[in-house]
């Protein structure tokens, strides 16, 4: 029994249900004030889970100001996200810097200037193998105005597409729906053409996986009139002002723990004082939940 079986239509009613009734109506119903990020207490760490059962996704908020890539990798330590995506552009513990290049070849890559991302998961130009399943990002200094962030529950997505039509979701389950053209954006420099589905079960959680970007260039979506419906009702869901689509703005010592999300970014400003940095791990570990 799946939810995420388009041959069992019981299962996802039940799923349905309980995903609706559960689901938050506002970013200030994820954020969890804690103490030390690094040593959660029983509660703070229970509070977060509670959270992420129901929305894939919580944010802290603590104290911590430290200029320290140790602070989102023991906080993600403590969820068992453990295998770290190492790329050519993160530090050597793995960890990145997502902040705005004065040169070198970081500045090519859009995260590391002020512009904004459009809505996407991370590493959806990643092969199968390094697929990324769970993120920590962690906020040391916050920038002089904008850098908020929009965050959906991908299960969310799923959710509203399957109600308008599942056959969205057959269309965008296709394994060659998605197609990230040879040699794109940040990770790993030179790779070769990576098809994919957007939607997707992991074979040993059963868990749902998203894989997508709203950018237009450098991705060639499939080009049948059923994936084209699909990517369009997609795009008219992440655009419309959604009570599931929570708005955020990570300030410092706060911080993004999620089962890879759909997000982005809106672009910002600095200025002397304000600099923002933003540290980001993302895992081929999902968040280790226990009902
Ligand atoms: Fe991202």
């Amino acid at each position: 029994m799946s939810p995420f079986d388009l041959n069992d239509p019981a299962a996802y009613a039940q799923w349905r249900e309980r995903k609706l009734a559960n689901a938050p109506h506002s970013a200030a119903e994820l954020i969890v004030e804690v103490r030390d990020p690094c040593a959660l207490t029983e509660a703070e760490h229970e509070a977060l889970l509670q959270r992420i059962r129901r929305c894939n996704m919580a944010i802290y908020a603590s104290p911590a100001r430290e200029e320290d890539s140790a602070i989102p990798r023991l906080l993600g330590w403590q969820f068992g996200l453990e295998h770290l995506d190492a790329n050519w552009l993160a530090d050597e513990d793995g960890i990145s810097e997502i902040q705005v290049s004065g040169g070198g070849t970081r500045q090519s890559y859009i995260p590391y200037t002020d512009r904004p991302i459009k809505w996407h998961t991370d590493g959806y130009y990643n092969p199968p193998q390094r697929t990324i399943r769970g993120m920590v990002l962690h906020c040391v200094r916050s920038a002089a105005s904008g850098g908020e962030n929009r965050l959906m529950d991908h299960e969310l997505a799923y959710l509203l597409l399957r109600d308008a039509d599942p056959q969205h979701i057959r269309a965008l389950m296709q394994p060659d729906a998605m197609t990230i053209p040879e040699r794109v954006d940040e990770a790993d420099g030179v790779r070769p053409a990576q098809s994919g589905p957007v939607f997707s079960v992991d074979a040993a959680t059963g868990s749902l996986h998203m894989r997508y970007t709203a950018r237009t260039r450098s991705i060639e979506w499939k080009q049948d009139a059923a994936t084209l419906a699909a990517v369009a009702a997609l795009e008219k869901l992440l655009c419309c002002d959604s009570s599931y689509i929570y708005r955020a703005r990570l300030e410092p010592g706060m911080g993004l723990l999620c089962n890879n999300v759909l997000h982005d970014r809106a672009g910002f400003s600095d200025d002397a004082e304000h600099q923002r940095l933003l540290y980001r791990a993302r895992y081929y570990d999902r968040i280790a939940v226990t009902p």
